[in-house]
Order: structure tokens, then C-alpha cells, then sequence
């Protein structure tokens, strides 16, 4: 939801935001901006559109030189994506980038304007740059305190002052941003990658810390204006993560990443045989009393929890309530000191998953988190904390960061089950070591990949998709249908295949494929019952099930053969060919993979 970026230091400024700005793009990408200072002037290109229309203005008509400036990514909130909205906005003296939400940016507007200040944009963020003008007296220290304590909302801002042209100042209040610290440079990003190509070291910026960046130093202050000492984190994450390796687009990659992404997150989590979360504070005997737990995220997060709940309940016994963060926090749930709240998100700074995070905690309840982004906002403020370690996702939809949060929602299953003596030692550890096996079985997996593409081919052209199955095979296709909808724009949904029959049958004809999830041996029967309803009906029907599976080829127009594991752990390797298939299915469309339309990927606001 909007990136920031920010550099000083020798070199050519414009190509290191240019670059920056290239691993932020999930964020947003409705518009793109730059302001460099020239010759102690500050220069601002922007325009509407990917940050290639950027590239190509900078090439064809001005590249600003310099070494000190900002930039920005956008996800248009307040005003149309436009030339006039794209960020940097203010003026000749104070310019500035904004992520995140001015809330009471009418009042701001309506004082300003009668102090003469006019706007040319439709942007929240505009009114930010006016009020720095408004209060700059020489001291931009000064200026940033006075404009916090009167904005209301959200922000990581970049801000540069024509009186500092070696200087970069920066400050944040609910959206994330880092000071990068390199060799005689420094940077402000929202995000880790738009940095590790010139350095892993940097600062976590905390609420209302004001930053005052120059090459050669940074300091921070609190808003007390006392001078911080920050500890230095530095970066775990490659700078391939941050790259495309070969591979088409990131997706893919990310897709092919998925045994080693679940491989670093499981074994840090396993000793003896056994899962272990007590370096995130999660021992047996906390477990032992866990009555009932509530599972809230958002978009593909959530849907790793739905799966969970359906492990959990089934093996450890111990009811599960998931919920979507942005009904949860308006739904008044019931929750007291002795619920435990998961909070699972990839970012770490998704809006509602935040706000249920603060409501879970007002009501007591300990919070828990399942987060890719270390140091992020709901990490840093959940009283335990499982890291997945995904490294980072840089496609919009998500894929490796989904397969690593059902890793941990199964480790968590697994040892609560333990726990709350519902399986034996020996069972949990078989368990565990199925799971530890997950990787192996996914390379077999993206080994059909050929058929996959196959099937995206023949779909395409598809209105309307329908994914059916029973249990875990319902969970996981919710997840499937979500991806070929965020990246093929195709609407889909997910149904029970047993509930087909009261009501939604009535919209299968031969125009509407149907994706049949049918893993569970259990249900497998009940699933291959409904799918013949449909058949019956003139659907094309692709059906994923196990290897082993004893089901005529004729059953299905295509039927893709999956390695085998418990039923339970299932979801883990169906998942790849779903996201094959969505995959492909956009390919095949023209559509951007990365970047599907509308959509970013750390949603920053309600
Ligand atoms: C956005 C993204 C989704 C993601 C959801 C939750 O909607 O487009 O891919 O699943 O946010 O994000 P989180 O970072 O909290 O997992």
C-alpha cells in the first residue's frame, strides 16, 4: 500500500530510487514519482501508471542528477490514479512522500486554504506537505513535531527541505519504514528489499521516531527531540529473494521456492523428533490450558487459517473460531483473558489485521503471530511471535508465504494435540516428520507443471469457475479459487461440494468449468458422487486427487495425479497446482502476474 524510498550518498540518486522503487512495486502501482535535489534545487518527475512510464518520462525528457532524494509507489486511496495525485507532493521548500492515511485531512485542508494555501491534488497526503510548509521556520526537527501532533491517521513520510539538500528526514506513525545504513550513504524504504542490494543493515523506525538521514550519518530522535540509540538489524534475506533469477515472473519463482521456504521454517521448530515453539514463548503446559482459539487474518492469511482450524479441531479437539480481521473488529466478539488470539499475516502490516490485534489485546486475550516480516508492526506488537521464514514475497498473490503459515498452523496442531493428550508421542512425531517430508512431495508436484498449463489453456476463456470438495479439500480450494481471481480476473468460488445440490448447481451448464478437490479418503467417494452431478449437467470438470487414487480416467475431462501424504496434510502439496493452474491461467490471459489490477499486496488501510 504505497512504497516509500528515500537515498543519500555518491551515487546517481535517481537510478538507486529507480531501483529501489523496482522491489516495492507489490506495494502499489498506480503511479510512480521521484524528487531530487539539483543542484540544491528540488526537482519532481511523476506520472500515473507502473513505474516503467517513470523510467521511460525520465529517459525521454528529464533524469534529474543528483545524490539526495525520495520516491514513492502508489496505491491510490484519496483521489484517482493521476499524474496530479502521484506523489511527490508540496512544493519548492518541503516535498514529501507519504504511505498511509491523513484522517483528518478536510479539517487540515479547510485551515490551510484559509491561510491561503492552495491544492491541486485530490490526495490526503498534499495537506501534509502545505502543513510543513505552513509551520517551517528553519528547523525542520521543529516543523515534523509540530505537523505530527496535528495529523490524525497513518503515515511513513520522506521529507526534503530545499534548505537541506543533503539531507533526507523521515518519520512514521502505523505504516513501516527503515533507514537503511551503508557505507557513506543512507536510505528510508518501507520494505527490506528496496535495500539489500546496497546494504543488510538498517534501523526499525518506531511510532512517531523522526529520523534525520544525511550520508555520512542518521540520527533519531524520540518526540521528545531525545537522541535514540538504535540497534542495528540486519537483513536475513538474500538479495536473489529480491530478485527473478531466471524465472518469468516472481510468482513462479516464488511457486519453486516453496520446499526450501517450508524446510527453513519447520526445522528451526523441531527437536527430537518433536515440534517446539518455546523460543516464541509457546510451551506444553500453556497449551495444556488453551479451552478455545480464534484464527483472524486477511485475504490468503486467512485462508491458512481456515485449514488450520479444520487440523486443529480434528486432531487436538479444541474449538477454533476464524475470522476475517475486518468483520472480527466490528462484530464485538467474545473473547477474554483466557482466549488465545492467532494473527497470521505475511506482511505484518495489514490494517484490519492490526486493529484486530489492538482489540484482541483490549479484551485481554493473548495475542499470538504468524509473520513473515520481522520487526514488523503485528510481530512487534503480539505478545508471541512465530516467524515464517519465506524470505520475501514479492508477487502480489501470494503462494510460499501461504505454504509456510500451514506449516505453523500444522506444528501448532500437532503439539496442542500433543498437549491436550489427544495423540501419542510416536503420533506427533510421525506426524512431524510427514510434515518435515511436505518439501520432497512439492518438487514431485511442480513436476506437473505441463498440465497444469494445459488445463489454464482450456479455461481461459471461462466466465465463471466453480472449486468444489468436502473438509480440508473445501479449506484449501477457498485459497485456489482466490488465486485464479486475484490473477486471471475470473470469478470463481469456492463451495462445499456437498451443498452444491441446494442451490448453486443451478448455475452449472457446459459454459462453467468445475475444479474438484477430492484428497480425502474419507470423503473421496462423496466428492466423485458430486462430481458426476455436475458432469451430468455439461461442467468440464478437472480433478486433483492422489496418485493412488482408484478412480476411472472417464470420471473427469482432466485429472491431475498428486503425490500422497496423510489426509490430514494433504492441503500442502494440493495447493501447487492450484497455483499452477491460476498461474497459467493469467499467462495464458496477458494479464500482469505480479500485479494483478487493483490489487497490492501489504493493504496499509481499513
Ligand atoms: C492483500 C494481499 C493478499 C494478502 C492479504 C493479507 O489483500 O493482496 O495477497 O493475503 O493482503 O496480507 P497479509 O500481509 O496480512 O498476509
Amino acid at each position: 500500500m504505497c512504497g516509500v524510498v528515500g537515498y543519500v550518498g555518491d551515487r546517481d540518486c535517481t537510478d538507486v530510487l529507480i531501483n529501489a522503487l523496482s522491489k516495492l512495486e507489490y506495494r502499489g502501482y498506480d503511479s510512480a514519482g521521484i524528487a531530487v535535489f539539483e543542484r540544491n534545487k528540488i526537482v519532481v518527475e511523476k506520472c500515473q501508471g507502473k513505474l516503467k512510464n517513470l523510467v521511460t518520462k525520465l529517459e525521454s525528457e528529464h533524469k534529474p542528477l543528483g545524490h539526495c532524494g525520495i520516491g514513492h509507489t502508489r496505491w491510490a486511496t484519496h483521489g484517482e490514479p493521476s499524474d496530479i495525485n502521484s506523489h511527490p507532493h508540496g512544493n519548492k521548500r518541503v516535498t514529501i512522500v507519504h504511505n498511509g492515511i491523513i484522517e483528518n485531512y478536510r479539517q487540515l485542508k479547510d485551515f490551510l486554504s484559509n491561510e491561503g494555501y492552495s491544492f491541486e491534488s485530490q490526495t490526503d497526503t498534499e495537506t501534509v506537505a502545505k502543513l510543513l510548509d505552513y509551520y517551517y521556520d528553519g528547523n525542520p526537527l521543529d516543523t515534523i513535531t509540530k505537523v505530527v501532533t496535528e495529523i490524525e491517521g497513518s503515515y511513513a513520510l520522506g521529507i526534503i527541505f530545499r534548505d537541506f539538500p543533503d539531507t533526507i528526514f523521515a518519520v512514521r506513525k502505523d505504516s513501516p519504514l527503515i533507514v537503511g545504513l551503508g557505507e557513506n550513504e543512507n536510505f528510508i524504504a518501507s520494505d527490506v528489499p528496496a535495500i539489500l542490494k546496497y546494504t543488510k543493515n538498517y534501523y526499525l523506525l518506531e511510532q512517531d521516531e523522526i529520523a534525520i538521514i544525511k550520508k555520512d550519518r542518521v540520527k533519531v530522535y524520540d518526540v521528545h527531540h531525545n537522541l535514540l540509540n538504535k540497534e542495528v538489524m540486519v537483513a536475513d534475506w538474500d538479495i536473489n529473494s529480491a530478485e527473478k533469477c531466471g524465472y518469468e515472473h516472481f510468482m513462479l519463482k516464488e511457486i519453486h521456492e516453496q520446499p526450501t521456504a517450508i524446510t527453513n521454517t519447520v526445522s528451526p521448530r523441531v527437536f527430537d523428533g518433536m515440534p517446539n515453539l518455546e523460543e516464541c514463548g509457546i510451551t506444553v503446559d500453556y497449551l495444556k490450558g488453551i479451552s478455545r482459539l480464534f484464527i483472524v487474518a486477511c485475504g490468503t492469511a486467512m485462508h491458512a487459517g481456515i485449514v488450520g482450524k479444520y487440523v486443529i479441531e480434528d486432531l487436538a479437539r479444541v474449538p477454533v473460531t476464524v475470522d476475517m480481521a475486518s468483520e472480527f473488529i466490528y462484530r464485538n466478539p467474545i473473547i477474554d483473558s483466557s482466549d488465545l488470539v492467532i494473527l497470521i499475516s505475511q506482511s505484518g502490516e495489514t490494517a484490519d489485521t492490526k486493529s484486530a490485534l489492538k482489540l484482541a489485546k483490549q479484551c485481554g486475550a493473548k495475542t499470538l503471530s504468524i509473520v513473515n516480516v520481522v520487526g514488523s508492526s503485528i510481530a512487534r506488537e503480539s505478545d508471541m511471535v512465530i516467524y515464517t521464514h519465506a524470505g520475501p514475497e514479492i508477487s502480489v498473490a501470494s503462494t510460499k508465504a501461504y505454504s509456510v503459515q500451514l506449516a505453523i498452523m500444522y506444528l501448532i496442531a500437532f503439539e496442542l494435540s500433543y498437549a491436550k493428550e489427544k495423540i501419542s508421542l510416536d503420533a506427533c512425531k510421525e506426524y512431524t516428520s510427514k510434515l518435515m517430508d511436505i518439501p520432497n512431495l512439492i518438487t514431485e508436484t511442480l513436476e506437473h507443471k505441463n498440465i497444469c498449463q494445459k488445463i489454464a489453456s482450456k479455461i481461459m476463456n471461462a466466465t465463471s469457475l466453480l472449486y468444489i470438495g468436502r473438509g480440508l479439500d473445501y479449506a484449501l480450494s477457498m485459497e485456489g479459487s482466490l488465486k485464479l481471481k486475484e490473477l486471471s480476473y475470473i470469478h470463481s468460488e469456492a463451495y462445499a461440494s456437498g451443498e452444491l445440490k441446494h442451490g448453486t448447481i443451478s448455475l452449472v451448464d457446459d459454459e462453467m468449468p468445475v475444479i474438484a478437490v477430492a484428497t480425502q479418503d474419507r470423503l473421496f467417494d462423496k466428492t466423485i458422487s458430486n462430481i458426476k452431478e455436475v458432469k451430468a449437467r455439461g461442467a468440464k470438470v478437472i480433478l486433483v486427487c492422489k496418485e493412488s487414487a482408484n478412480v476411472d480416467d472417464d470420471i473427469a475431462d482432466y485429472i491431475i495425479r498428486i503425490p500422497a501424504t496423510d489426509n490430514i496434510l494433504m492441503p500442502m502439496i494440493t495447493t501447487v497446482p492450484l497455483q499452477l493452474i491460476a498461474y497459467y491461467t493469467a499467462v495464458h490471459r496477458g494479464n500482469n502476474v505480479d500485479q494483478p489490477r487493483n490489487l497490492a499486496k501489504s493493504v496499509t488501510v481499513e
